[in-house]
């Protein structure tokens, strides 16, 4: 059993909630397993990783097959590491067929810094918008592009010339001019709580780009991978974005990102010197990427079986459950796609309770970054009907107790 205070004592914290403390000695399925013998439903999916399953049996053997050959070696060029391009041959059957390039990182945030800077140096701009209250990572890069100064403000200097528009508010778009470099945008939004695109926004943003020659850079880094029930949210919503943003379950277990883009946009990373594309040590790590074709080809099998079967429950039929189902005097509403769904607690719910009260009832849940009134519920895409419905008593008892 791992000690508590020792653990805080040596590994540095960001968070601590005392009455949430996990101490997992094993993640399988749907569930993660306490040293003491309880065991969980993990309705975060390790935050929107474990979506073929902790532990997945195909995801471990193509790991094993991977380990056995080699584990790094150089990730450049001159290296051609045949599981970068057998994942990336794979992933294009899916991908619309302006997304040609890929380059691997080793995480969400730095899928999103190599994008900004492959268009940076395709257009030559500076300005960078987001939506107001979302998050793209952790990177002083990246927490140059938060809207809320209380985020910023002690991390000053930061890039200048990072900009906001709200999402789905199609006035602001004409904020977005022949200045703008990039926009970074998500599909679904999801700084506060879990927020679908209305009036063909998507479709809107994407001309306004063209129009400006802005380069539209997509954050899928939470809704990839069959979340929302199709491969990449942005399938749903009928425009392609000029460079992709992948990571979290794209390894399905273990560290990698990627950023996926136009040739156009792609080929100004290669300038003579590394350091003016993005240089990486262990992107396009082959183990790593072993274990993420070995996903892709879940999600997709998973994809396939629900197109193919009319009585398997669909990712969507799953959601809708969740949606139709968690009624209680303190939920306000549930708003998502797929399992890619968040619970808005009453304004007077005490948000710290309902997730300690969830996890006595053994659910693992979190609250979303710029709203903790609302809670996710994104379990493992492979959950069952049973699991479902056995998640959701927990949930409304956990609600009950509070
Ligand atoms: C939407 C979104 N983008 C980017 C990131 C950053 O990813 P990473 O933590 O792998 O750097 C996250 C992480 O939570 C995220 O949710």
């Amino acid at each position: 059993m791992t000690d508590l205070k020792e653990f805080r004592e040596n590994v540095a914290q960001i968070s601590e909630i005392d009455e949430i403390i996990l101490d997992p000695v094993k993640a399988e399925g749907i569930y993660v397993y306490n040293s003491d013998g309880r065991k969980f439903i993990d309705m975060l999916s390790g935050i929107c990783v474990g979506n073929a399953g902790h532990r997945n049996p195909q995801v471990i053997k193509a790991i094993e097959k991977q380990i056995k050959d080699y584990l790094h070696v150089m990730v450049y060029g001159e290296f051609m590491q045949k599981p970068q391009l057998d994942y990336i041959k794979r992933l294009k059957e899916f991908l619309p067929k302006e997304l040609t390039q890929i380059f691997y990182v080793n995480s969400g945030s730095e899928a999103i810094e190599g994008a900004i800077k492959a268009a940076k140096l395709y257009n030559h701009r500076k300005e960078i918008i987001t939506y107001t209250n979302s998050y793209h990572g952790s990177t002083l890069g990246c927490v140059s592009m938060l809207s809320a100064k209380e985020f910023t403000e002690c991390f000053q200097p930061l890039l200048p010339e990072c900009h906001h528009i709200q999402f789905n508010t199609e006035k602001d778009l004409l904020k977005i001019t022949d200045k703008t470099c990039c926009v970074v945008a998500e599909t679904v939004s999801v700084g506060d709580g879990v927020k679908l695109p209305k009036n063909d926004y998507l479709k809107k943003l994407r001309k306004r780009c063209d129009e400006t020659g802005t380069v539209l850079i997509l954050d899928e880094i939470q809704t990839g991978f069959g979340r929302t029930g199709t491969l990449f949210a942005f399938e749903q919503y009928g425009f392609v974005p000029d460079i992709l943003c992948i990571a979290k379950a794209m390894g399905g277990g273990l560290p990698i990102g990627a950023f996926i883009g136009k040739e156009a946009i792609m080929q100004r990373l290669n300038n003579g010197h590394p350091l003016i594309g993005h240089a990486t040590t262990y992107g396009g790590n082959p183990v790593c990427l072993a274990s993420a074709l070995a996903q892709l080809n879940e999600v997709a099998k998973l994809l396939e079986n629900e197109r193919n079967n009319d009585n398997v429950l669909s990712i969507q039929q799953k959601g809708e459950i969740y949606r139709n189902k968690l009624k209680h005097k303190h939920i306000e509403r549930v708003e998502g796609v797929g399992l890619f769904n968040a619970i808005y607690l009453k304004k007077d719910v005490d948000w710290k309770k309902v997730l300690i009260s969830c996890f006595n009832n053994g659910i693992i849940t979190g609250t979303h970054l710029f709203n903790a009134n609302s809670l996710s519920i994104k379990p493992p895409l492979i959950i069952t009907e049973e699991e479902i419905e056995e998640s959701i008593s927990k949930i409304l008892k956990a609600l009950d107790e509070i």
